[in-house]
């Protein structure tokens, strides 16, 4: 059957609603809209309007069939951009070079901590902030080259062309000391030869590109089903590249808490401080939260909580 579209998005009318899952998904929302939180909305997330009653819960199938609530607000996609880029500097140069630069172990710290192996210099993960910043390096010999090719991979991913958000671009590239001094470490360490402002300057136009729940849910259904995008049919990632990508979600796209995540949801999953959390089944689907309020590993509260009932009412715990 042809890929089904989602009523909620805006994307062309559905045919076949799935009434079932759309009621659930309403009534999660509802239910997350009483629950406490006490996280906090980084000041960032406000330049792009984030609001503490915004919720969105987003699945889509691989074969293509969306189911939405509270997909209108579209928020940046931060850290979750880190994925996209992995397993498209994997498709570039082979799996074998890209962990010969950067490891594929969890690192248990904070996301912007100086993660780099004291013996191989190499950065332990491509998801926290020094490993991303070294893998975003090898998309293209120029910033304007890399830029263009993870801005096209999130595009091909979302199926549509996203916008960057330009106020949050620029106040994060004012404020971007931090991810300077580890590009800088990176260069000091001879795990980089690019420029670090250059690097630092096409990572954070990655981090800033919008997105909505729905968005989100295409991108982690185009992880689910092996690098194909579901909507539209372009291969996106190779199965290597998409196995690799999730692999390490599993390991490492929670941060300090990937443990816990691993226990209460166990399915790999990333996080970004944009407020969204993406998550794959691998075969059957991708899902996405989206909920403004970040715990203290930068996480968001709410979309946490969502993906843990998620998990007990759909058993999709691998274990
Ligand atoms: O580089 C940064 O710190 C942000 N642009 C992205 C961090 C992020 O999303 C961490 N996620 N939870």
């Amino acid at each position: 059957p042809a890929p089904r579209s989602d009523p909620d998005s805006d994307r062309e009318a559905s045919t076949y609603p799935d009434t079932a899952l759309r009621t659930y998904l309403e009534r999660l929302e509802e239910a997350l809209s009483s629950a406490e939180s006490e996280g906090e909305i980084p000041e960032l997330a406000l330049l792009s309007g984030a609001k503490e009653d915004q919720i969105g819960v987003a699945l889509c199938s691989i074969d293509g069939e969306i189911t939405s609530v509270g997909s209108e607000h579209a928020f940046p996609v931060q850290s979750i951009s880190k994925a996209f880029a992995y397993g498209a500097a994997i498709d570039l140069h082979g799996l074998d070079y890209v962990t010969s630069i950067v490891d594929e172990e969890p690192t248990g710290e904070e996301f912007n901590a100086l993660s780099l192996d004291p013996v191989t210099k190499k950065p332990k993960n491509p998801l926290v902030n020094i490993g991303a910043i070294r893998t975003h390096a090898m998309l293209g010999p120029t910033q304007q080259e890399r830029t263009k090719r993870l801005r096209e991979v999130l595009d091909a991913a979302a199926g549509r062309t996203l916008e960057v958000h330009e106020e949050t671009r620029k106040v994060e590239l004012e404020t971007a000391d931090r991810n300077l001094a580890l590009a800088y470490m990176l260069r000091a360490a001879g795990s980089m030869d690019e420029n670090a402002q250059d690097v630092v300057g096409g990572y954070t136009e990655g981090c800033s590109v919008l997105v909505s729940v729905a968005d989100l849910a295409v991108m982690a259904a185009t992880l689910a089903g092996g690098g194909t995008n579901p909507i539209t049919g372009v291969e996106v990632f190779s199965r290597v590249a998409s196995r690799q990508v999730l692999s390490v979600m599993l390991t490492c796209g929670m941060y300090d808490n990937a443990g816990d995540w691993v226990s209460d949801v166990g399915i790999p999953a990333k996080s970004g401080v944009g407020g969204g959390i993406i998550a794959a089944l691998p075969s059957r689907f991708g899902i996405a939260t989206y909920a403004p309020q970040l715990d203290q590993h930068g996480n968001s509260v709410r979309g946490t909580l969502a993906f843990e009932r998620i998990s007990e009412d759909f058993a999709l715990h691998m274990l």
